[in-house]
């Protein structure tokens, strides 16, 4: 298999554990071994306790599988196929649907994986590019116009990693349209649900609305186990997840077993863990309403939807890269060149979803007022 390099992985494993700051990270503050512990009821805790470091269920353990589809209304566990983190997920279901020749539309600037691994299978790709800049969202006028006779797949990433953005009610309904009118399969990277900043604007899953769609979720950002590497597609489409599952086979074969036990203690306290991510997003974006307020004549602020990711756009001098990599080296503080989701044009993306946002801030505000005095970069 021919694949293009998954650019931010090649990044990250050259900056991210040795930066002092990570402000440009999408998850959300990681629980330690012991919070999640103290999490458990007395069932999780004995299935912890007398837990078999043996193989696991290709489909994910039933009670996993159980309180993952607790999640979503009107989905069952036999709907919910357990995977090695959304990754797994995202290239299981690519290449178990997809065809050399196949038709795909997919929304950018997203999770580099959702075009790269279609691609890769030999998928004819329309990449329809989403605004980045005032107004940012989802334009579902232009997707409608890239879907012709035969489409496969329509691939959206929302909430919208880079962006933050959103897509409203009535487009996301209309994508559900769209897909449905054409036979396509709507395929919604929705890791990030649950984390609206306005909780009126919170989406249905896709697989909650329509019976060919399929959503895929995981533990690493809202409910903050991203070292369990646990993900899940779900769907009410039995072919598409034995497809997946006989992907699977091939890639990891099962889940680990303690990611299964953590995923769900986690689950089961859902609304507790999920509550400490919006406590911690929500003060990190204040802090950041704030500073780029300071920072208006330097940095378009484009408020995220949700999510733990958003988009600003600085006004440089230089590359985007060449200040990402100023910031690093003289502020400790690790931002990402929007390059990576091929926008350039001074887009950073940054994270809001860990404790230590308010240190990086405070060094990367030093690095900024110390450039502003010697006029270099950035501007
Ligand atoms: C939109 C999106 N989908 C999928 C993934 C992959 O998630 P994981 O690394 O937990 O498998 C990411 C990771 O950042 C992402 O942002």
């Amino acid at each position: 298999m021919q694949i293009q390099d998954l650019k931010i992985e090649h990044f990250f494993a050259r900056h991210e554990f040795v930066t002092p700051y990570v402000m440009c990270a999408s998850d959300t503050e990681a629980l330690t071994l012991a919070e999640a512990l103290t999490l458990a009821d007395a069932e999780t805790r004995q299935l912890w306790d007398n837990l078999s470091l043996g193989y696991t269920e290709t489909w994910g353990h039933p009670l996993l599988r159980e309180a993952i589809a607790a999640q979503y209304s009107g989905l069952g566990p036999e709907n919910i196929l357990v995977f090695t983190g959304a990754q797994d997920a995202i290239f299981c279901v690519m290449n178990g649907m997809l065809n050399a020749g196949d038709h795909v539309v997919v929304a950018a600037p997203c999770w580099q994986p959702l075009y790269e691994v279609p691609r890769a299978v030999g998928a004819d790709l329309s990449i329809v590019r989403m605004d980045v800049g005032e107004g940012f969202g989802f334009v579902v006028d232009r997707i409608a116009s890239a879907v012709r006779d035969g489409t496969r797949m329509i691939i959206v990433n929302a909430p919208n990693n880079p962006t933050g953005a959103l897509p409203t009610h009535a487009e996301f309904d209309q994508l559900r349209k769209l897909a449905e009118d054409s036979g396509a399969i709507l395929v919604s990277d929705e890791i990030y649900r649950l984390l609206e900043h306005d909780p009126a604007s919170r989406l249905p899953a896709a697989a909650e609305i329509s019976g060919s769609a399929v959503s895929i979720g995981v533990m690493s950002k809202v409910y903050g186990l991203p070292g369990a590497r646990l993900g899940w597609l779900a769907s009410r489409d039995t072919h598409l997840l034995e497809r997946a599952a006989g992907m699977k086979h091939y890639t990891t074969i099962c889940a680990a077993a303690p990611s299964e036990i953590l995923a769900l203690i986690a689950l089961r306290n859902a609304e507790t863990v999920l509550d400490r991510a919006r406590a911690i997003t929500r003060k990190n974006l204040d802090l950041l309403d704030e500073f780029f307020a300071r920072h208006a004549d330097l940095v378009h602020w484009q408020r995220p939807h949700a999510g733990t990711v958003a988009f600003p756009r600085f006004r440089l001098n230089g590359s985007t890269a060449s200040f990402v990599d100023d910031v690093r080296q003289k502020a400790g503080v690790l931002l990402l060149p929007g390059d990576v989701f091929d926008e350039p044009g001074g887009h950073i993306r940054i994270g809001y979803g860990r404790r230590d946002l308010p240190e990086a801030l405070a060094r990367l505000d030093d690095y900024l007022i110390g450039h502003q005095d010697t006029g270099g970069q950035p501007r």
